[in-house]
């Protein structure tokens, strides 16, 4: 173990990424963690992921000093290397696999953590531009990309999205919202799969307990996303009701989701968005236009544009605006930190990919199958061209690991049509597909 610390500080060094203990302490809130708490634990028991045997504790440490609103990584908070590889262990693709010829397998392995880390950055770093008025460019890269994991809620440690009693300084100070911090999006078909809990937390000043605002390493927001990721828990046979407890994405520890939720995201695709890690490892589909213009194989650009919609490109200076620039700048200071290859730099945005992603024309959505409801036969759905809330994988445009969930999702739209045909306006006299249950 000593010998490969060591092998990790040269490595370090040589590639100027300097060290965090020269770094301004961060900013701390609120009293800090516990003295003592148990650690983190797995009810799945997962075995380690091939991930924990390159990228280390030491690693993580050295990465986030930060993290926890200035406490640093913490057993007993949402973020900690402990934290971090239960949820690896979910997602054993993570940083671990190599799909393609373009780099070697350790490339591939730092650039998939380097793409996450990034996007953390932006997420929920500490963000600290006045690093660079007292310090060096590279001084300054290497205490400012080294402040990933700060936040826990969306607007940080004294959040206006929560109460002014309980700000954010503790992760159960998230229980609560007032009404900018709800994040509920309505429809029928959102009602039906992922209603928002309309509880009333009892606080006047923060009066709601369904509060799906940014939570966790890359803020997972929205019922809809907090109701999907509750979906794949379940599938992982971990019970929690996250849509009518969304804090426990922060205070969760059996298992810790801070770090899981935002694993999930990035390692998922959603119509028509494939996941960032496939994009990263060049497992997409971008379609002929994008493919032609050298949009295509593991790329990061594209990235941005999963997240939050963002191709602005990279700012000149440092360390620049919020959005795609500071993706783009973190995602290549983990690099040159892991001693991996960046890619070509037109490809680290989006901005000049020609048909951005919800453009491309495939089927997305599993819906009713309108051509056979006033037949004299069980109720069908078919994939369409629009999205929805139950995907469909399009074989040319996913990889096996998500179509494989095609029959599925058929199955979830079908009883989705018996269970409330009004979302579908559908009723027995129009449909009578409805009377074949
Ligand atoms: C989309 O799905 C429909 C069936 O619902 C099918 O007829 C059509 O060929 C599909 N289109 C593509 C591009 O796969």
């Amino acid at each position: 173990m000593r010998g490969a610390s060591f092998f990790l500080l040269l490595l370090a060094l040589t590639a100027g990424s300097g060290s965090a203990s020269n770094c301004p302490k961060a900013a701390k809130y609120g009293n800090g963690p516990p003295s003592s708490c148990a650690a983190p634990t797995d009810p799945n028991k997962k075995p380690p992921s091939a991930l924990e045997r390159w990228f280390t504790k030491d690693m993580f440490n050295d990465l986030f000093p930060k993290a926890n609103i200035g406490w640093g990584p913490n057993k007993c908070w949402p973020y900690s290397y402990e934290a971090f590889v239960i949820a690896a262990r979910y997602f054993p693709d993570f940083g671990t696999s190599s799909p393609n010829n373009v780099y070697t397998a350790k490339e591939n392995n730092k650039r998939d953590l380097a793409a996450f880390f990034a996007h953390a950055i932006q997420e929920t770093g500490e963000n600290n531009a006045a690093l660079y008025s007292t310090m060096s460019k590279q001084d300054a890269d290497n205490c400012f990309y080294r402040g990933g994991f700060y936040n826990w809620f969306e607007g940080g440690p004294t959040s206006s999205l929560l109460a002014p009693s309980n700000p954010g300084h503790s992760p159960s100070d998230g229980n609560v919202c007032n009404t900018a911090g709800r994040y509920c999006a309505t429809s029928p078909q959102i009602d039906y799969f992922y209603k928002c809990s309309d509880a009333s937390s009892g606080n006047p000043a923060a009066p709601y307990s369904g509060c799906y605002f940014g939570r966790g390493a890359i803020q997972i927001s929205y019922n809809y996303n907090y109701g999907q990721f509750q979906e794949w828990l379940d599938a992982q046979n971990i019970k929690i009701n996250l849509i009518k407890n969304p804090n426990l994405v922060m205070t969760s520890m059996d298992p810790p989701l801070a770090i899981m939720a935002s694993l999930w995201f990035y390692m998922t695709a959603q119509p028509p968005k494939p996941a960032m890690h496939d994009i990263v490892m060049g497992s997409w589909n971008s379609g002929p236009t994008n493919i032609a213009a050298g949009y295509t194989g593991p790329i990061f650009g594209p990235t941005s544009l999963i997240i939050n919609n963002e191709c602005n490109g990279e700012d000149p200076t440092d360390p620049g605006g919020p959005g795609e620039s500071r993706r783009i700048k973190a995602f290549k200071w983990f690099c040159g930190y892991f001693g991996a290859p960046t890619g070509p730099a037109n490809l680290l945005t989006c901005k000049d990919m020609p048909v951005k992603l919800g453009d491309l024309k495939y089927n997305l959505s599993y819906e009713p199958d309108w051509a056979t409801t006033w037949k004299n036969e069980r109720c069908n759905c078919v994939p369409a061209s629009y999205g929805g809330l139950v995907n469909y994988f399009d074989p040319n445009y996913y990889p096996a690991k998500f179509t494989a969930q095609n029959e599925n999702n058929r199955q979830k739209c079908i009883a989705s049509i018996y269970g409330d045909p009004a979302m579908y306006n559908m009723d027995k006299g129009s449909s009578p597909c409805l009377n074949y249950p």
